[in-house]
This record gives C-alpha cells, sequence and structure tokens, in this order.
C-alpha cells in the first residue's frame, strides 16, 4: 500500500515537473510566430539553398513558404548538372525550383556559372582529350551562360557568376584552376560580361567563402577593385558564410562587411550555416571515439552566435541586400558529410524534425 502510493506520488510530481517545464518553455518562446522573412521584412530578404526533392515533400516545403522568399538551388544549376554534355543541358530540376519560386512568389538567386568544382570534364578538353584553347573555352562559357541565364531572364533576380576564383594558399593570389592555367585572369572578367549580355537587369556576383580571415578579405578585396576599376559588371560579393561556432568574430565580420561596401558593392550572406565543429578544408574520416553530440553547450554556443552575426546584418541592412540558409534544416546538410563524412551536424535555425531551435529564437528575438 504504502508502495503504491510513494509511486502515485511520485508520478504526479513528475507530471507537475513536466508540466511546469513545458510552461516555461511556452512562456520563454510563443506558440506561434511570424516567418523569418515576416520578421526581416523591412531588413532584407530571407532565402534558402534547396533541392527539387525538399520542394517536393510537404512538411519542408511549408516550413520554406512560412519563412523564405527566395530560393537558391543548391546544386541543380551548377554547371556538371545543368550542363553534362556539350550538346545537352539538364532542365528538370532548375526548371522545378524555379517553378516553384514563380507560384509562390518568391526570388531566385541562381547559383552558379562559372566554378572550378562540379563542373564538367567535357569544357576543358577536346575530343582527342587535350586542353583546349583559350578562345575554346571563352566561347563555351559564352555559351553556356547564355543558355542558362537567357532561359531564366527575368525569373531570377541575382546570379553567383564567379564562385571561389582565389586561391586557398594565402601567399598565392587567383586559384590555380583549370579555367585560369587556360584563361589567365580573363575568365573572372568575361564571365561577368557575358551574364550581364544575357540579362542587362540580373544583379551580379562574385561569391566566396572565409572572407571575413583578414588574409583572404585582402585578396577578395584586391580582386574586386580590378574588377570594379576597369568597369567590370560585377554588382555584389556574397559571402558564403560557412562559418563555425568561434568564427568569424563580430570584428571581422563588420570590417568585411564596410570594406566590401567601400567599393559600392552590395553584399549577400550566400551560404548560411554555423557548424558546430571547427573549420576544416580537406575532407577526413571520423576519428575513433570522435563525437557528433549537439550538447546543450553547442546548442548555446551557436545561438549566441547566430544572435551576433543578425546583429550584425541588421545594422548593415542598407548593405546588405540577401540572406541565404545554406538547407533547410538539420534533418539534412552538407555538413553531414563534409568535411567528415558520416559526422552529424547541426548548422541551422530548425532541428532534424523542422523544429525551431534556439538559434533560431535568438534570430527573430530583437
Ligand atoms: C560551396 C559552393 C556551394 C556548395 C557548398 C557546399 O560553398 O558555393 O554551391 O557546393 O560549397 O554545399
Amino acid at each position: 500500500m504504502n508502495k503504491t502510493f510513494r509511486l502515485i506520488k511520485f508520478l504526479l510530481c513528475a507530471a507537475v515537473c513536466l508540466q511546469s517545464n513545458n510552461a516555461l518553455k511556452a512562456q520563454s518562446h510563443p506558440a506561434e510566430v511570424k516567418g523569418l522573412k515576416d520578421v526581416y521584412a523591412s531588413y532584407f530578404p530571407m532565402g534558402v539553398a534547396v533541392s527539387p526533392r525538399s520542394l517536393n515533400d510537404t512538411a519542408q516545403a511549408a516550413l520554406i513558404l512560412k519563412n523564405f522568399n527566395s530560393l537558391t538551388p543548391e546544386n541543380a544549376m551548377k554547371m556538371g548538372p545543368i550542363h553534362p554534355e556539350e550538346n545537352r543541358y539538364y532542365w528538370k530540376d532548375a526548371d522545378a525550383i524555379v517553378a516553384f519560386a514563380q507560384a509562390h512568389g518568391l526570388k531566385v538567386r541562381g547559383h552558379n556559372l562559372c566554378w572550378h568544382e562540379q563542373t564538367p570534364k567535357w569544357l576543358f578538353y577536346d575530343k582527342d582529350g587535350k586542353l583546349v584553347t583559350k578562345a575554346v573555352l571563352l566561347k563555351r562559357l559564352k555559351n553556356h551562360i547564355d543558355s542558362v541565364v537567357g532561359r531564366y531572364k527575368g525569373k531570377i533576380y541575382a546570379w553567383d557568376v564567379v564562385n571561389e576564383a582565389i586561391d586557398d594558399n594565402s601567399t598565392k593570389f587567383l586559384r590555380n584552376s583549370l579555367w585560369y592555367k587556360i584563361c589567365g585572369d580573363e575568365f573572372i572578367v568575361k564571365a561577368f560580361e557575358y551574364a550581364h549580355a544575357a540579362d542587362p537587369q540580373a544583379v551580379l556576383f562574385y561569391n566566396d567563402y572565409n572572407t571575413e580571415r583578414p588574409e583572404k578579405r585582402e585578396r577578395v578585396y584586391k580582386l574586386l577593385k580590378m574588377l570594379v576599376d576597369t568597369k567590370v559588371p560585377v554588382n555584389g560579393v556574397g559571402l558564403q558564410a560557412h562559418w563555425s561556432l568561434n568564427e568569424p568574430t563580430q570584428q571581422d565580420l563588420m570590417t568585411t562587411i564596410q570594406k566590401f561596401a567601400s567599393l559600392g558593392l552590395k553584399v549577400q550572406i550566400t551560404e548560411l550555416d554555423i557548424s558546430v565543429y571547427p573549420w576544416e578544408k580537406e575532407p577526413r574520416s571520423l576519428r575513433p571515439g570522435e563525437s557528433s553530440e549537439f550538447t546543450p553547450e553547442k546548442e548555446e554556443q551557436q545561438a549566441k552566435q547566430y544572435a551576433m552575426v543578425f546583429n550584425v546584418f541588421r545594422k548593415f541592412k542598407n548593405v546588405i541586400t540577401g540572406v541565404t540558409f545554406w538547407n533547410i534544416s538539420d534533418k539534412y546538410t552538407w555538413l553531414d558529410t563534409y568535411p567528415v563524412n558520416g559526422r552529424k551536424n547541426y548548422p541551422l535555425l530548425f532541428d532534424q524534425n523542422l523544429q525551431p531551435k534556439e538559434a533560431y529564437w535568438q534570430v527573430v528575438k530583437f
């Protein structure tokens, strides 16, 4: 009897505790809130990188429509997927994303027209397997840009024209890619000129990562200044913003935005995610015992970092014309496979069940 009584008392206590815990949560976070895009309506469009698959998933599509008003195709418009052979384009996925955006009144950022990765082999080689000449490569680039930009003219408001042309080695300037080996720096200038000719209304971006690190910032600045000074039609710089719990610092972020804005360029945050692990460039395998837990400490640090960066974005609302997250929720992120394949990451505002995380609340509370 006594035992049963104690058990009932325990269960009652547990129920009360649980309830008050939930009440606390409900108290600190309202049950129903506006979407991110509405909270930020007077600041900048809120974007997200998507695949056609995510748009076909009812729950993810609903989350997107509530929170975002701009889409970036995560992969569908990259050269490899969209132009796999010289005389063949694969439009299906890109078309599906643009059609979804049109149907729901969302903007689209095109990504990207010229990059050293996810680029088809045929582009750089002739039929005998030899590297093509500069004239041939530039002609191929022009055909590609004419077709892709032309197809979506009026439906895509901004393009990442050149992606990641700066070398990873801080003592070097331009990346020694096949683009560079064959064309020198001219491929950058030409890519912007071709894109501008194909759609004079489109806003054209140079896009890169680690742009807040002083050494990289200086080299990106040097390139942008050269382009601006020679009247190349570049309108903005994309800070990819693949960041982590301690990077960038507020100071580095502010200095970067100010420095690029001083060239008269707009700034967009194009691929935002905040990894819960430190930045690593080289892919490697999971180490024995390496943890992939999202601890409360990490959640708190991540929320603080999100709060800090959005605070800076709001300060610079006259310069920042878009903020795009790289993926929708922690259910799927490219960071689950890169740089460590199989190490779960939690870099976004929504968790694996598409529910808002602590970081989300920091971004909407200001
Ligand atoms: C770079 C590219 C993106 C994407 C990410 C990884 O940042 O610009 O298109 O490939 O890497 O998903």
